[in-house]
Order: C-alpha cells, then sequence, then structure tokens
C-alpha cells in the first residue's frame, strides 16, 4: 500500500479495524474485548444473536468473532443470516466453540463461517487467526475494488460506442479461453481478461462521428481512430495491475510481421497477451456486421485467420486458434467465467451468456 498522496504530503494511516464480539458468557465476552483492545482493535460486543444482526446492520464491523452457543439465534443461524446478505460475502466470521467435532466444523463451515477457535482457546492462537483473517479481507476488498473500477472502464467505452458494446465482452471471455487452452498461469490469465475488457478503452478519446460513422473513413480519420491503442494505455496507467495488462491495450493492433501499430513490433516483441486478444479481436470483427461490410460466416473467418497466419497473427497461436474452433466452434464460445471475469461478470450488469453466443451466431 503506497504511504502517500500523489502531492507529497503523508497519508493519513487507516483507522484500526473492528472487531464485533458475540458472546453471551459475561466473563468469557470481558476477556475477549480487553484482549482486543490491548491489540489495537476497536471493539464492540453484545451478547445474543439478535444484537449482533442489529449491530452488523447498524455499523458493519471488519471481522466477526462469535459463539455458537447463543440463546435464541444461535452462531450457525446468525452466521447464515449474514451471508445471505451480498454485502457479507467477505466479512470474516469466526467461530467460538466448545463443540469441535466434525459434524460441528461441518455445520459452521457450511452456514458460511471462516474458521473454527475452540475453546478454551489459546491467546496467541487466536490474535493470530484473526490477524490472518483480516488479512485477506483486505485482500479481497482490495481485488472487488480493482474490479469495479476495470468495469466502470469497462461500461464508459460500451456507452461511447454501441457497436462494440458485447464485442469487448465477448473478447474477454474468449481470450480468457484461448488463455487457458494455452497453460498460462492464473496472474497471465487475469491479464489477458483485462487487456481484452478493456483493448478500446482508448476509443474514448476518439470523436464520436468518427467512430459511428456509416462509411468507410477518410485517411485523416482513420489517423484517429489508430491513436486509440495509445490512449487507452494512458487512461490505464494509474491503475495498480497496469504493468500487466497495459501493453495488451497499447499493442493489440500490432502485427506479427511488423506492418501494424503503434509501435511496429515484430514477432515476439508483442507480448503473448497482445498477440491474443489481437487475433481474437479480428476474429470478432469479421464474425460480426459492420456498418461497412457484412458478416463472415465461421469458415470464411477461419480461413482469413489461417491465411494471416505469419504475416498478421502469430502463427502458432493462429494454428491453436484455428484449431479448437474447427472442431467446435462453441467451444470458444461457452460463457464459463474463467479467472477474474467470475467477480467482473457480477459487475457487468450486460453479461449474459448471450452475448458469449454471438460468435457463432453470425
Ligand atoms: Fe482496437
Amino acid at each position: 500500500m503506497r504511504s502517500g498522496t500523489r502531492d507529497g504530503r503523508k497519508a493519513m494511516p487507516p483507522p484500526p479495524p473492528t472487531v464485533l464480539v458475540v458472546e453471551d458468557d459475561p466473563s468469557n465476552r470481558a476477556l475477549l474485548v480487553h484482549l482486543l483492545r490491548a491489540e489495537g482493535y476497536r471493539v464492540h460486543a453484545v451478547a445474543d444473536g439478535e444484537a449482533g444482526l442489529a449491530a452488523v446492520a447498524t455499523a458493519p464491523p471488519d471481522l466477526i468473532l462469535l459463539d455458537v452457543g447463543l440463546p435464541g439465534v444461535d452462531g450457525y443461524e446468525l452466521t447464515r443470516q449474514l451471508r445471505l446478505d451480498p454485502r457479507h460475502a467477505t466479512l470474516p466470521i469466526l467461530l467460538l466453540t466448545g463443540r469441535t467435532a466434525v459434524q460441528d466444523v461441518v455445520t459452521g463451515l457450511d452456514a458460511g463461517a471462516d474458521d473454527f477457535i475452540a475453546k478454551p482457546f489459546a491467546q496467541a492462537e487466536l490474535i493470530a487467526r484473526i490477524r490472518s483473517a483480516l488479512r485477506l479481507r483486505r485482500a479481497l476488498v482490495g481485488m472487488e475494488a480493482a474490479h469495479a473500477v476495470v468495469t466502470a472502464l469497462a461500461n464508459a467505452v460500451a456507452a461511447k460506442d454501441a457497436q462494440t458494446e458485447r464485442h469487448c465482452e465477448r473478447l474477454a471471455l474468449t481470450a480468457a479461453r484461448l488463455g487457458s487452452r494455452l497453460g498460462l498461469p492464473t496472474a497471465d490469465l487475469d491479464a489477458v481478461t483485462y487487456g481484452a475488457l478493456l483493448h478500446d478503452v482508448g476509443k474514448i478519446g476518439v470523436p464520436d462521428g468518427v467512430l459511428t460513422k456509416p462509411g468507410p473513413l477518410s485517411d485523416e480519420e482513420w489517423l484517429l481512430v489508430r491513436r486509440h491503442p495509445e490512449i487507452g494505455a494512458r487512461i490505464c496507467a494509474p491503475l495498480e495491475s497496469f504493468a500487466a495488462f497495459g501493453p495488451i491495450i497499447r499493442h493489440h493492433h500490432e502485427r506479427w510481421d511488423g506492418g501494424g501499430y503503434p509501435d511496429g513490433l515484430r514477432g515476439e516483441a508483442t507480448s503473448l497477451g497482445a498477440r491474443i486478444v489481437g487475433i481474437v479481436d479480428a476474429f470478432d470483427a469479421m464474425t460480426h456486421h459492420r456498418p461497412y461490410r457484412r458478416a463472415l460466416t465461421l469458415t470464411q473467418a477461419l480461413e482469413e485467420i489461417r491465411r494471416g497466419a505469419g504475416t498478421q497473427f502469430d502463427p502458432g497461436l493462429a494454428l491453436v486458434f484455428v484449431d479448437e474452433l474447427a472442431v467446435d466452434g462453441a467451444v470458444l464460445a461457452e460463457p464459463t467465467p474463467v479467472g477474474p471475469f467470475a467477480l467482473l461478470a457480477q459487475h457487468l450488469h450486460r453479461v449474459d451468456p448471450a452475448g458469449a453466443k454471438g460468435l457463432r451466431a453470425s
């Protein structure tokens, strides 16, 4: 995490995490409150399940330490009720219990608890488990924020150019699928998915009249359109994960023979992620109608990809891509979420399986 702001001022340290303790035994409750405060946590303590639910509704904590054997709504039921609310999906819930038989543990995990702490507990272990659960929570919250930013940008491109709206979503799914066929590690798959989703984000900087022009473009207008990879890379540069997917945005229009733009890179000088998005992008454009030309059939488009192998496209990659689609055109179009797309799909309200099936529809 960065410690300073861009203008050099020191950032305020984040407030300490808040722990909600739900425990009916007064002496245990007092002990937990004392322990946690001594560790620097802010602590709120209540004696039963109903009060626990009310406390979460009023001021959601960063973690709940929950006794299982409570009067009324017990720890399992409270956990179940909290997990029904998507706002509490990543809220760490640690169950404190004297019952550690396998069936009790299974019941707790099924209810949605994150961890178990057996009573009587060792203080050092309790604190270590809380620290670890909060660390995981911070990572998840950070990921959610990153996904929200990427989604907002993707939606901005869609709003600008309705024609490419489904195109970016299809591309993210298809590129991730091709990447996973190639056996890319998870981090690279994530980068390919983000890069595919945002590859045309630079079109935000291209005038509307040019983007939506029904006829062929003039030379001057082409120059404007060809700036979109650079503009896109500049827009995304402040994002934390830019180093991973920025080159995909900048280089998705490079060609294997060096005749692409903006940098005229040749062969493997263009990253594999950019080569994947480049080929999937070209294929998707071929198989969908544009105002200035009709869509090609699947067979015609595959022939075009084959013809472009070694000139426009990485020949090895073109082979894998054509093989996949020639065997079964639907393989790459299945809407199964891959990598970060499962999370992204929750934010992208327009994503649905029909969008992914567009590959076959033309
Ligand atoms: Fe593009």
